[in-house]
């Protein structure tokens, strides 16, 4: 899958000498552009960065604003979930999106974010 292979080139960028966890993303517009992202720690640690929230901003900033789906790869047996920091970016960014997992191994899963981030906080509460 083009998406997942987008997201396993940019986990090959990040910069995580701390955790040594390498995390790639690529988040696909509606229109099917793809914005990847890696993982970028810092000496502060708190700082920290994932690569779903370093693609989101990525095509944010570019002035993408709709999206199909985002794919996360790590190299982990059990496939690596987004963060909870990164469902509600997510969430608040690009809504009920795809959510690819997989792995070094060629493993993945499909899921909805929905799920992943059950009755999520939004703007729509602050306009009640
Ligand atoms: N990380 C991500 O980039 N995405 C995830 O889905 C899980 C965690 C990063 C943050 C940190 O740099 C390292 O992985 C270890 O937590």
């Amino acid at each position: 899958m083009k998406i997942v292979q987008a997201a396993a080139r940019s986990r090959l960028r990040a910069r995580a000498r701390f955790s040594g966890f390498q995390v790639g993303a690529a988040l696909e517009t509606r229109a099917g552009k793809i914005f990847t992202g890696c993982n970028i720690e810092n000496a502060t640690y708190g700082l920290t960065i994932c690569a779903e929230r370093v693609a989101v901003y990525k095509a944010l900033s570019a002035g993408a604003s709709r999206f199909r789906r985002i794919a996360v790869v790590a190299d982990t047996d059990r496939l690596t979930p987004p963060c909870g920091p990164c469902r509600q970016i997510l969430w608040e960014f690009c809504g009920d999106i795809e959510v690819i997992l997989a792995n070094l191994a060629g493993e993945t899963e499909t899921l909805r974010l929905k799920d992943l981030l059950p009755r999520p906080f939004d703007a729509s509460f602050l306009k009640e």
